[in-house]
């Protein structure tokens, strides 16, 4: 009888182990830019695309996808680490349906930001139709799973959310309409409270978990560094600064969003700036050779379109790079900043 007992208490606990391992994450949803796009800008008409050679060419055999990287990006380590898909699909791209989305699915699009007048510069998506397409999936999926599957996926699924470099680097210090209205500081917060509205209006969609990325040291792109001709190519300070001072007040805004709403996790990945900072200025304690410069063409100023297949620049070995274009990280950047907030989404949404 004791043992009868003793197993069925056993049973107990690994039917409740077991459940609770299927309540984790069972999807993973991109919201963002470059900086995790994975092709949503191929079909739209935009001159910032990345789906030809030799972009993609260390992804899954070199394929060129529209990730602006020679191989993935980290949203896919993420998705990986949560045992879900090796490579999250983009939403537009007509190779991938809603059968393709039930685990992950990306909204991302490069060279959009948090102000509408950035998604206007080229021409990519503004985040506001991000969310309208996300609305658009949320149907899809209630259509395809049934509405309570549909539900659980999306109430558990980790939301994570990167932008914000293109507003000031693609628009603020670019451009005059937002430098005549703002100061720098002015236009920070103009752009944590645009970041607020969006995580408001997304948590109000049924959005819960959600991994959000500040700015990295903006200023030590290659792009920006080749600017720097001043200072010897070094970072633009003012640049870094601003990253710095942007991010603390994300934190802020974070803390008070995870106060008020109910059931709302939101987790601020703090650590990637002064990782991707030291990894740029320390290259060879992470294996990397070249810092300053990208793998592909000149390394100096080339994305997009500049950097195709008919130049001979282009280095052989992309791993000795820390840049892979002159605005975006190779894959091995990508995955060691990736692995930096794995744990702690692991342990916090897990
Ligand atoms: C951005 O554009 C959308 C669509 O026109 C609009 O609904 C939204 O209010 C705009 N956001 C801001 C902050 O102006």
């Amino acid at each position: 009888m004791a043992f009868v007992y003793i197993s069925w208490f056993l049973l107990t606990q690994i039917l409740l182990q077991v459940a609770k391992h299927e309540a984790k994450v069972p999807a993973v949803i991109v919201f963002g830019d470059s900086t995790v796009d994975s092709g949503n800008n191929n079909g739209i008409s935009t001159p910032l695309k990345s789906n030809f050679k030799p972009y993609g060419r260390d992804f899954d055999g070199g394929q060129p996808t529209g990730r602006f990287s020679n191989g993935r990006v980290p949203p896919d380590f993420v998705s990986e680490a949560f045992g879900l898909k090796t490579s999250v699909p983009a939403y537009l791209d007509p190779k991938f349906g809603i059968s393709d989305f039930v685990n992950g699915v990306c909204f991302a699009s490069a060279g959009t930001g948090y102000d509408n007048a950035t998604s206007d510069v080229l021409n990519v998506i503004p985040l506001w139709k991000e969310v309208e397409y996300y609305k658009e999936y949320q149907n899809k999926l209630k259509a395809y799973v049934g509405h309570d599957k549909a539900k659980e996926i999306l109430t558990e699924a980790l939301y994570l959310i990167s932008l914000g470099t293109n507003d000031f680097l693609e628009n603020y210090y670019v451009l005059p309409r937002r430098r005549m209205q703002f100061t720098v500081r002015q236009y920070e917060d103009f752009l944590v409270g645009l970041s607020e509205n969006f995580i408001r209006e997304i948590y109000s969609l049924g959005v819960r978990k959600i991994s959000l990325t500040g700015l990295p040291p903006m200023g030590c792109l290659p792009l920006e560094r080749a600017t720097n001709f001043m200072a010897n190519n070094d970072c633009m300070q003012e640049y870094n600064n601003v990253a710095v001072e942007f991010n603390g007040k994300l934190k802020n805004m974070v803390a008070k969003l995870n106060q008020e709403l109910p059931g709302l996790r939101i987790l601020l990945t703090e650590k990637l700036y002064p990782l991707f900072y030291q990894i740029i200025k320390r290259p060879s304690s992470y294996g990397f050779e070249y810092a300053e410069k990208a793998c592909c063409a000149t390394g100096t100023f080339e994305m997009s379109y500049l950097c195709n297949q008919d130049n001979p620049y282009t280095c052989a070995d992309a791993n000795k790079f820390i840049f892979w274009d002159a605005f975006h990280p190779t894959e091995k950047t990508n995955k060691i900043l990736a692995d930096q907030v794995i744990g702690d989404l692991l342990d916090t949404f897990n």
